[in-house]
């Protein structure tokens, strides 16, 4: 999917080897229109902000794809079959140790809820552009921020995405607070989000040998942020990326994916597609429950590629409370250390974590080895 056109990029670096970014970076920030803005505009090529070093696009990983089968988990009969329970416990344990990274079907939120989502994200960005500018800042602590890239000016090259952020939980906003294109959708999906997250969060407690509400009550599901990503069609897909390489930080992430794919996770040394199917969830692990699990539960690094079809919308749901500050100290649970399985990470909080890695950006690097001892 990431074709390669070293020829082009080594092209513009000659011809321009230097040119203000910092300066072309705050002139586009202050369009407050984002990457939208630019294709709404007419745009033809990727201006340079965007384009990624080559080692980002191609990183040497051309393996042999479609040897590997991406985990998928049935939750059909969770609540009536005990053995069933058992059964979906230990296949979320190996994905989590594993990938990192699974489906899952038949989870309990209804399709039309799920299209809804994507439809009120999807409303939001193409809602007359005045009134979306309103909701534009870099301020965290808002409610609800609308941006384009949270590290756009410390990132060595800008994404081809924008991004509304909607802080559901500990402090659920009132309708009011929320965008009219999607304030009554996002209340309710994050709803069954957090109904969905504390459930996953049994399977992964009692998959570390825990009592099945072992995560939620150190406050795993504390917080809830509702992201959504609008991805537009791109030129030249070849140069740039949706996503660059990352991990997410909170303990698990829901993610709505459209019905567009694109979305690749780093498995055995090899970018490997997230298959897109209609009505599943895919779930993964974030930096903080791989560090409160002493790396038995991996976070695993993934990206999203540029496309020429688009939109890409996708709403992925992170348990966090972010940057809010909480005084909630996370190390690695007691429970699973010994001699043989001594700490790997010092204590920190979320919003330590948070702001570790927003400061850093997505640099292709992972925001956990500061933590390690
Ligand atoms: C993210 C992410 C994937 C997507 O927001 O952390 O990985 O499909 N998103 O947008
Ligand atoms: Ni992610």
């Amino acid at each position: 999917m990431v074709a390669t056109s070293k020829g082009e990029v080594d092209q513009v670096a000659e011809v321009e080897p230097h040119y203000d970014r910092q300066s072309e970076l705050q002139a586009f920030d202050e369009t407050k229109a984002g990457v939208k803005g630019l294709v709404d505009a007419g745009i033809t090529k990727v201006p340079r902000i965007f384009i990624q070093p080559q080692c980002s696009l191609d990183d040497g990983l051309n393996g042999t794809k479609g040897i590997f089968k991406f985990p998928v988990i049935d939750l059909d009969g969770i609540d009536t079959d005990p053995a069933r329970r058992k059964e979906i416990v230990d296949k979320v344990r190996d994905a989590s140790e594993t990938w990192g990274f699974f489906n899952v079907v038949n989870h309990g939120i209804p399709f039309s809820v799920l299209e809804e989502m994507i439809q009120g994200a999807r409303r939001f960005f193409e809602q007359d552009t005045e009134v979306k500018k309103q909701w534009y800042t870099r301020d965290y602590t808002k409610t609800v921020v609308y941006n384009c890239n949270f590290d756009l000016h410390i990132s060595p090259a800008a994404n081809w995405r924008d991004t509304c952020y909607c802080y559901m939980a500990p402090n659920p906003p009132a309708p009011e607070e929320l965008p009219d294109a999607c304030s009554e959708i996002v209340i309710e999906y994050s709803k069954l989000v957090m109904k969905l997250g504390c459930l996953l969060l049994e399977f992964l407690s009692e998959g570390l040998g825990l009592n099945l509400s072992y995560l939620k009550d150190i406050d795993c599901a504390e917080g809830l942020a509702v992201l959504c990503h609008y991805y537009p069609p791109c030129p030249q897909p070849e140069l740039t990326l949706g996503t660059s390489k990352h991990s997410d930080n909170g303990f698990i992430t829901v993610l709505l994916q459209g019905n567009l794919g694109g979305v690749q996770v780093l498995h055995q040394n090899q970018w490997i597609d997230v298959p897109s199917t209609p009505g599943a969830l895919v779930i993964n692990i974030g930096d903080l429950l791989q560090l409160i699990s002493n790396d038995k539960y991996k976070s695993v690094e993934h990206r999203v590629t540029a496309n020429k079809v688009g939109p890409r919308v996708s709403v992925p749901s992170l348990f966090s409370t972010g940057p809010r500050p909480t005084a909630k100290v996370y190390g690695p649970i007691k429970e699973l250390l010994s001699a043989e399985n001594p700490p790997k990470y010092r204590a920190t909080t979320v919003n330590e974590y948070t702001q570790y890695f927003r400061a850093k950006g997505l640099d292709g690097t992972s925001a956990l080895l500061h933590f390690k001892l």
